[in-house]
């Protein structure tokens, strides 16, 4: 049996790292494909470095384009590697376009398709990525879901039951595995986040949706109400590179300090704007996460991750398709209100939150699921 492991994109990269060790410790051949959707150093061969993730065995190279573009591209150049390798089945992970180009060329030539979080949904589809999650599921034979809200939303879509495997998070999975390790990240010092020995209270920031990025209104009067908050505590911003050409595109610098030259010893003493820096490895962006009073987001992962580690999460989007971190854990949407955001923030940073519940299977062992699930399933 020959399985095609497929990432592409940044968030990618974690998901598919434990279900590679648990291949790993079975006789399946696999092979890892990775098409280029991110490609700059920070936002790729830092995580497979981090993780250990051998390299690629096929990397396709696709760049940024267009959606059209960039889903069109890897959809041809992976239909000839199948056309050549033959997959018996063809694994995806997440909600990128990578995740759905891949799914949509293997499903056309019968290959089976096996799709790691599936059923996630935020029900709106002004989301590209919600795209990509309903029609990966509709392609998929192998649905793979990490809570029971995924579970009826495939349902409610027509999925047959028995298509449906509940196996947990393999990103918690990875998250699991690392933290020792993390901890162990000079990340807190490089920052000059610790003063008289103790780790002071700061906010880390992550922004990248087109929702928040692409409009300028947006973007500044998030950035604004930051920059406000930042005179209270120091708030770090390892920034995506779209953000950053959004940055400089809507002339909004003004708000943000680059902060990337500067020494911990400078650091240490100053206060204020955001303060920007280039995007994190795996290890030290972890590290920063879990040393946190509070993180702010609009990614997916996040708000999974800040749960598990229970430290507040205010996700700066109207919805979320992952509405078992509001329920379960730590995250709370605010969206993009400027009010709301200040308010909700300063209470956290004075008074916390109470301890949340672990979801369930949250547990460090969902690719061990997955890969058991595969291998009794397609060995018969
Ligand atoms: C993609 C995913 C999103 C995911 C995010 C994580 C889709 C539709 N979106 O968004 O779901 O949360 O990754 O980061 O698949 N760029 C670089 N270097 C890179 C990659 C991108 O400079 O290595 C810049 C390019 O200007 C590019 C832009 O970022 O045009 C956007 O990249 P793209 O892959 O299209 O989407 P993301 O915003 O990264």
């Amino acid at each position: 049996m020959k399985i095609f492991i497929v990432a592409g994109a940044r968030p990618n990269f974690m998901k598919i790292f434990p279900v590679i060790q648990e291949l790993k410790k079975t006789s399946v051949e696999f092979k890892f494909i990775h098409t280029g959707q991110h490609y700059d150093k920070e936002m790729s061969d830092f995580f497979l470095n981090d993780l250990k993730l051998s390299k690629p065995d096929i990397s396709l190279g696709v760049g940024s384009g267009s959606h059209a573009h960039q889903t069109s591209k890897i959809m041809i150049l992976f239909e000839r590697i199948c056309l050549k390798e033959k997959p018996d089945l063809v694994m995806v992970v997440g909600d990128v376009n990578s995740t759905l180009a891949c799914a949509l060329v293997s499903a056309k030539l019968g290959i089976p398709v096996a799709h790691i979080e599936a059923g996630l949904r935020s029900f709106d589809r002004t989301m590209p990525e919600e795209i990509n999650r309903v029609l990966t599921d509709q392609l998929s034979d192998f649905l793979f879901t990490t809570c029971e809200d995924a579970n009826d939303n495939l349902r409610k879509e027509g999925i047959s039951e028995n298509k449906i495997y509940f196996v947990g998070n393999v990103m918690i999975d990875t998250l699991v595995k690392s933290i020792e390790t993390a901890e162990k990240s000079t990340i807190i010092d490089r920052l000059g986040l610790r003063k008289n020995g103790h780790i002071r209270k700061y906010a880390l920031l992550t922004l990248h949706r087109p929702s928040n990025v692409d409009e300028p209104l947006v973007l500044r009067q998030i950035l604004g109400v930051l920059n406000g908050l930042s005179t209270k505590v120091p708030i770090i911003f390892p920034r995506h590179p779209r953000t950053l050409k959004q940055i400089r595109k809507f002339k909004l610098d003004y708000l943000i300090d680059d902060v990337s030259a500067m020494s911990s010893v400078e650091l240490m003493n100053k206060d204020q704007k955001v303060r920007a820096i280039p995007p994190l490895g795996y290890f030290d962006f972890l590290c920063l996460m879990s040393n946190s009073s509070l993180v702010l987001t609009d990614s997916g992962g996040i708000q999974e991750e800040t749960t598990i580690l229970n430290i507040p999460c205010l996700t700066l989007r109207n919805n979320t398709e992952r509405p078992i971190t509001l329920t379960e854990g730590t995250n709370f949407l605010v969206g993009t209100d400027p009010e709301l955001i200040r308010s909700k923030a300063i209470d956290i940073i004075e008074n916390g939150i109470p301890k949340k519940r672990t979801p369930m299977y949250w547990d460090g062992k969902a690719a061990k699921r997955i890969v058991n699930i595969l291998t009794n399933q397609l060995q018969n």
